[in-house]
């Protein structure tokens, strides 16, 4: 049989006939009530023995995948899709292609708290001209060349010398990745590393477009409870030992949507965790310059020394979001294969993106931006907090970052909360797309950066006193 990528050594044959029957009904060839091929067919399709197939059978039909009728045989079960608890960690299925966030940010709404941007009023749009002009006179050719597909040079010296003057990060301009945004990056890393039926931690809650690309690759998700206090890393290693993960995604640094910092001992033990079972560490940071009162611990890549963790450092949150410019930092072997990703994907970003988001970023007045914007970001933050005080609604006060993430009182529901908010044009994140296992249903996000001062007081009070009506 075609053995499942990555389970050859690690799994008994009935468990991948398992994960090949099961594999199939999450992409969707059988549907559930369709009837399943016979023990004999698939024994000979699959040429294993008949037994192993039974077993195998047994073994969907025990875990609520399939149910067997009487003399006709097995069927997919209306229930095939639901999260499995394996008793050491829940494992969710995969194979959907799906956005949710991406549905809801698209919807226009006058009272924006779901998308995690910066208000374009905050940012420095009139300074940011004076640069595209320097970069037209400094290379006139910019606009007729295409960018080497690792990314400018220039640029990447330089965001190489930024990282180890101020992250403690050994890193040279081989091993950064210049791509568009963090976004096409996780996907990017996500291609080379994932293959159907690999398993995935995730931190719960999370950033749901992470989990939706892994899904779209086949893979399945398996959540870390992120608190206050960083993971419970006993789990964390019981889950890594158990799953054989191929990565840990994280958001370890004003992580979206709760705000949370891991400390900064758990990051040296997080790596070493990862090379000890050999699982990859993909750190977004995309949130780390945008603190409020003490800088955020050190990036887990800086205690890495042989290769585990993958850096994603995005500046197309805070610096000008209209470049998309993020940098990927990793060691040889595996740059090369982001670089032939990055070649399959766009064969580079764009050399004018890069250039005066080079010349801005090495400016003084990027400085002074960053100051007024965490200064700026911070009255937002307490305007939202005092109308959420107001109404009695709970959350804990993040460091950093955009996004409050409130839980609401039980009585109250969420789903037709969404529904009435929407309909005075008040946009939230629901707490369940970005939970894995699609829970956390008394749970929201709101982004507190994007609307201005007046429109997001406005806004929080019109949607408090919505909550009070229903
Ligand atoms: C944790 C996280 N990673 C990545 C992204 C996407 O970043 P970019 O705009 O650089 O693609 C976001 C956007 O909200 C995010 O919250």
């Amino acid at each position: 049989m075609k053995k499942a990528v990555g389970m050859e050594q690690t799994h008994p044959l009935f468990r991948q006939v398992y994960e090949f029957i099961l594999n199939r009904i999450e992409r969707g060839e059988w549907r559930a009530h369709d009837k399943l091929p016979s023990i004999r067919l698939l024994a000979d399709e699959t040429k294993v023995h008949r037994l192993t197939v039974f077993k195998a059978y047994r073994a969907l039909a025990e875990h609520g995948k399939v149910y067997v009728k009487d003399k006709s045989g097995y069927y997919v079960s209306p229930d095939s899709l639901l999260p499995l608890d394996t008793g050491e960690g829940t494992v969710v299925s995969s194979y959907q292609l799906t956005n949710p966030l991406s549905d809801i940010q698209r919807i226009p709404a006058k009272y924006q708290f779901s998308q995690a941007l910066i208000d374009p009023n905050l940012l420095p749009n009139l300074f940011l001209s004076d640069y595209v002009k320097k970069v037209f006179d400094l290379y006139p050719k910019v606009m007729g060349t295409y960018s080497s597909v690792q990314g400018d040079e220039e640029l990447r010296e330089t965001l190489s010398q930024h990282f180890r003057q101020h992250h403690r990060l050994q890193l040279s301009a081989m091993e950064l990745l210049i791509t568009s945004g963090a976004q096409q990056a996780i996907n990017l890393v996500a291609r080379i590393l994932l293959g159907p039926m690999d398993t995935v931690l995730v931190e719960r809650p999370t950033y749901s477009v992470a989990m939706d690309i892994f899904r779209r690759e086949g893979a399945r998700l398996i959540p870390v409870e992120i608190t206050a206090q960083g993971y419970d890393l006993e789990k964390v290693e019981t889950l890594m030992r158990k799953h054989k993960p191929r990565m840990f995604y994280m958001n370890p640094t004003h992580h979206n949507p709760t705000g949370y910092s891991v400390p900064a001992r758990q990051r040296k033990l997080l790596v070493e965790l990862a090379e000890r079972y050999r699982c990859m560490l993909v750190e977004d940071d995309p949130f780390r310059d945008m603190y409020f009162a003490e800088e955020p611990p050190t990036p887990l890549f800086a205690y890495d020394t042989e290769g585990w963790v993958i850096y994603i450092s995005s500046f197309s949150k805070y610096v000008a979001p209209g470049l998309r410019i993020c940098a990927v930092a990793c060691r040889f072997p595996f740059m090369e294969r982001l670089i032939t990703a990055k070649s399959l994907a766009d064969n580079g970003t764009p050399l004018l993106n890069q250039k005066i988001f080079l010349h801005y970023y090495t400016s003084p007045r990027l400085q002074q931006h960053l100051g007024k914007l965490r200064t700026a970001l911070q009255v937002h933050k307490e305007i939202m907090e005092e109308e959420l005080a107001a109404a009695g609604w709970e959350w804990t006060a993040p460091q950093g970052g955009l996004n409050l993430w409130v839980k609401l009182p039980s009585t109250l529901s969420v789903e037709v909360l969404f529904r009435k908010s929407m309909e005075q044009s008040i946009a939230f994140v629901p707490g369940e797309i970005l939970d894995p296992l699609g829970e956390m249903k008394s749970w929201i996000r709101l982004s507190y950066s994007f609307a201005s001062e007046a429109v997001l007081r406005e806004g929080m009070q019109r949607l408090t006193a919505l909550s009070r009506t229903l």
